[in-house]
């Protein structure tokens, strides 16, 4: 097989912090996040539908995006309790997206975070509302005071958080996902998506999130166009790599590894880069958006090692 030009940066000098540092590092602000998220849901709704928040919400899940928030706005002077608030928002939503994508309708899923999903501990309706409440409880909290003083700095996180998961982002994407699969067609064949087909429905559904992470982060540190602009590139590869690699380890990994079903993807039909270009033009693709991600924070120097680490990590992850 004919290889594609190496990435710029090779695989073994992708992170200037150790695997085990990173992952130090990622466990602990999870800790901070899994605190601060359980004293959010404090209570005062309906019990079964705070429980089913709270199943989505609490035990278990990496905190990928609320690390590369919280890091990114470490980079712009903004301290991890000041942050928070924004990072809290933002796995409210992931929270969200995940019992959306599980439920019957969509995905079909009974296992994620290494328990039943949402619709299988409850029922689909129970599952359905809670998803809606935390998506909900994302722009209520991004609106508050506690989020940043200054009014405009929190009106440009509701919007930049609105487009990342609306029509044209998230949700749009996960449209685009399950029309991949060819159910709204007579016949109902999987449609043959290229590569670009492929990313764009990616970029979408996966790195939208991704990039809203990393861009929070400097509108938190209310940084400039240039700052703003490179975190968004770096959030958009991250997110990229992220989900090739989740297609990856659908095909690679165990149930007991990642907390959730493998092997569906293909048989479903699903629009990924494996389907586009093989398992092999999959990972020089992962390769090369991981150097692109590190690339684009190349400005920021040693200062920016975490979150080059995050983008290595996003890529070579077992779980
Ligand atoms: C799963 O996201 C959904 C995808 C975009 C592939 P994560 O792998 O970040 O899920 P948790 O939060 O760690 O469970
Ligand atoms: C999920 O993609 C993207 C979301 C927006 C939730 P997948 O459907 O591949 O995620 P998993 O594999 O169920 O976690
Ligand atoms: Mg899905
Ligand atoms: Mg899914
Ligand atoms: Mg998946």
């Amino acid at each position: 097989m004919r290889h594609s030009p190496a990435p710029k940066v090779a695989r073994d000098s992708w992170a200037f912090v150790s695997r085990s540092g990173f992952e130090t590092a990622l466990s602990m602000r999870a800790a901070g996040v899994d605190k601060a998220l359980d004293e959010r849901l404090g209570g005062g709704a309906e019990a079964r539908l705070a429980d089913a928040m709270r199943h989505a919400l609490l035990a278990g899940g990496k905190r990928l995006r609320p690390f590369v928030l919280l890091t990114a706005a470490g980079l712009f002077g903004v301290d991890d309790a000041r942050a928070m608030p924004a990072a809290c928002a933002l796995e409210c939503v992931h929270a969200f997206s995940l019992v959306h994508d599980d439920l019957p309708a969509l995905d079909d899923d009974d296992l994620r975070r290494g328990r039943p999903t949402v619709h299988r501990a409850f029922d689909e309706a129970t599952a359905v509302l809670a998803g809606d409440a935390l998506l909900t409880i994302a722009f209520e909290i991004l609106a508050d005071e506690t989020t940043h003083p200054a009014p405009h700095v929190r009106a440009e996180l509701v919007t930049a958080l609105a487009r990342a998961v609306g029509p044209l982002g998230m949700i749009g994407g996960q449209m685009r996902d399950l029309a991949a699969e060819g159910r709204f067609v007579a016949g109902g064949k999987p449609l043959v998506l290229d590569e670009a087909d492929t990313l764009t429905l990616q970029e979408m559904k996966t790195a939208a999130l991704f990039r809203f992470a990393a861009e929070a982060g400097a509108i938190l540190g209310e940084a400039g166009a240039d700052d703003r602009a490179r975190m968004r590139g770096f959030g958009r590869a991250l997110g990229l790599a992220f989900q090739i690699a989740d297609d990856l380890l659908d095909e690679e990994a165990s149930p007991e590894e990642l907390g959730k079903a493998t092997a569906k993807d293909r048989a479903r039909g699903k629009a990924t880069l494996i389907a586009a270009l093989g398992p092999e033009g999959a990972r020089r693709k992962l390769d090369g958006l991981v150097a692109e991600a590190i690339a684009s924070l190349e400005v920021y120097g040693d200062r920016a090692e975490l979150l080059t680490a995050a983008a290595s990590f996003a890529a070579t992850r077992r779980r």
